[in-house]
């Protein structure tokens, strides 16, 4: 990152919420700090309670102050840079007099802050305002090009299955080109998923052995140590399936699997992915298993079953833990099963992209103490402690031939000064660039759903008979062994 972003307006919807609190102001400011933010630039929020300018500031001023790690205060300048564009709306989402205020305001803001024409609307906004607010903005003509830019950032949830998420796509796109759309996976923001594409092409070791005559099998892993918190009403209605898998770990499995772009240029990167996505078959409801967590003990801590979370079903049959395997099917991937597990009370926190090699053939150790040869992996840890880690198997020093499986690790901390960010900052810089590379394109949201579609459909008529069935601390229920047992493999610890 290094060119100041163009002139812009940004309206944030939803500028009371968690979002706009927790990771998009934060972001912009952490923007502003590296002089990365427009020169120009202004910040509407819009939102249904009553607040004047001033308080929005202070608001959103208090809940940063309280988030900074403790000694980092908060660089006036930047915050200043930030406040100074910063004024907010009072308004409904359904009614149209706030999009004819919106108007109004927008072109004045334009005016005196000279911002060129160009916008930015980001829905931060629940998943059912999607499809009104871009109905209306397109009414009072805010989409319309007329010298400047326009865009819309669309948060997740990007439908709930295949049909919503093909609805979601048409309404959008009778009023916006796909250019115009950023449908956001914070997955994305990640450094080290980001990472993924730089590890595999700029380096010439990897990928002549990225492909099925040398990989053995990949597991994904997205575990949290978090139950459901205050979000039981959402995730009633969502489950991990759908909350993580067709976004988050598919990103992961398009970084892995992707074949090389003929250059960085979004649609070259996006056509790749999406050719990931339409090769991988829909998944069969007999190679997911999914999972609940019951009461348990995480780090010393008792925690309450999910059922007992507060606004979830007392027999609710949501799942919070999902395995899978899929199968992709081309010339570089067939027969190289990717497994992915997701899940919330596991022991911790940990996100690991592990490939697994074939193994070396043993006729050079038969005649020695050698009975086993260790696995080589090389795994991408993407969070916590990011880096990288390949294990090998290595001689202990000694008149005899023993061998330990070993390991080479390269962590990001010690090799890069890492500037603080929330992971939206180089999502939203793109955002004012008109860089869509790290979003997602109509068709890849549509093939991720296809995906997992018939187990969706599989899971609507058919109550989980067994649930709870994983203790909170545990990695998940015995079935997800099961899942891996089949084919001969177990899963890596969660650690
Ligand atoms: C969100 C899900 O999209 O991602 C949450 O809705 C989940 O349920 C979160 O906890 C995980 O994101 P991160 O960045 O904390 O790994």
């Amino acid at each position: 990152m290094t060119a100041q972003a163009p002139p812009c307006a940004m309206v944030l919807f939803g500028a009371n919420g968690d979002l706009t609190k927790r990771l998009v102001v934060p972001a912009l400011y952490n923007l502003a700090k590296s002089g990365l933010l427009p020169a120009h630039f202004a910040l509407i929020g819009v939102d249904h309670n009553d607040k004047t300018d001033e308080q929005w500031r202070a608001d959103l001023h208090d809940f940063f102050a309280q988030t900074l790690a403790k000694g980092d205060g908060i660089d006036q300048t930047a915050w200043n840079r930030l406040a100074a564009g910063m004024s907010y709306l009072r308004g409904d989402f359904l009614d149209a007099r706030t999009f004819v205020q919106l108007r109004d305001h927008l072109a004045e803001r334009d005016k005196k802050d000279e911002l060129g024409g160009n916008a930015l609307f980001y829905l931060a906004v629940s998943d059912h305002f999607f499809a009104p607010l871009v109905d209306a903005l397109a009414k009072v003509d805010l989409l319309k090009e007329n010298g400047g830019w326009r865009r819309v950032v669309i948060e997740k949830p990007f439908g709930h299955d295949l049909e919503s998420a093909k609805a979601l796509n048409a309404h959008v796109l009778n009023c916006l080109r796909e250019e115009q759309v950023f449908r956001i996976d914070h997955f994305l923001g990640k450094e080290t998923v980001q990472n993924i594409m730089a590890l595999r092409f700029a380096n010439g070791l990897f990928e002549p052995i990225w492909n099925r005559d040398r990989i053995d099998h990949v597991q994904i892993t997205v575990a949290e140590a978090i139950g459901v918190e205050r979000r039981g009403k959402f995730y009633e209605a969502t489950g991990a399936l759908r909350d993580m898998v067709p976004n988050h770990l598919f990103q992961l499995v398009a970084m892995t699997a992707m074949e090389p772009p003929v250059s960085f240029d979004a649609e070259a990167v996006r056509t790749k992915k999406a050719d990931v996505f339409k090769a991988i078959h829909p998944v069969s409801p007999g190679d997911v298993v999914r999972g609940q967590y019951g009461a348990g003990d995480i780090g010393g801590t008792n925690v309450p079953a999910y059922r007992l979370e507060p606004n979830v079903d007392p027999n609710s049959s949501v799942e919070t833990f999902v395995a899978l395997r899929l199968t992709i099917d081309n010339w570089r991937w067939a027969g190289v099963p990717f497994y992915l597990r997701t899940g919330k009370r596991l022991p911790k926190r940990s996100t690991e992209i592990a490939v697994r090699f074939k193994e070396a053939p043993y006729t050079l150790f038969r005649a020695t103490p050698v009975d086993e040869l260790g696995a080589n992996w090389l795994i991408l840890q993407i969070q916590p402690d990011e880096g990288i880690r390949l294990r090998f198997n290595a001689k202990q020093p000694g008149p005899q031939m023993n061998l330990e499986n070993v390991a080479m690790d390269f962590k990001y901390a010690d090799w890069f000064k890492q500037p603080s960010a929330v992971g939206y900052e180089t999502l939203l810089y793109d955002c004012f660039m008109g860089d869509t590379t790290l979003f997602q394109r109509a068709d890849q949201v549509e093939a991720s759903w296809a995906i997992v579609e018939p187990v969706l459909r599989a899971w609507r008529n058919e109550r989980a008979g067994d649930f709870p069935n994983y203790a909170a601390g545990s990695a998940g229920p015995k079935s997800a062994d099961e899942l891996l047992a089949r084919d001969h493999r177990t899963w890596r610890a969660i650690r």
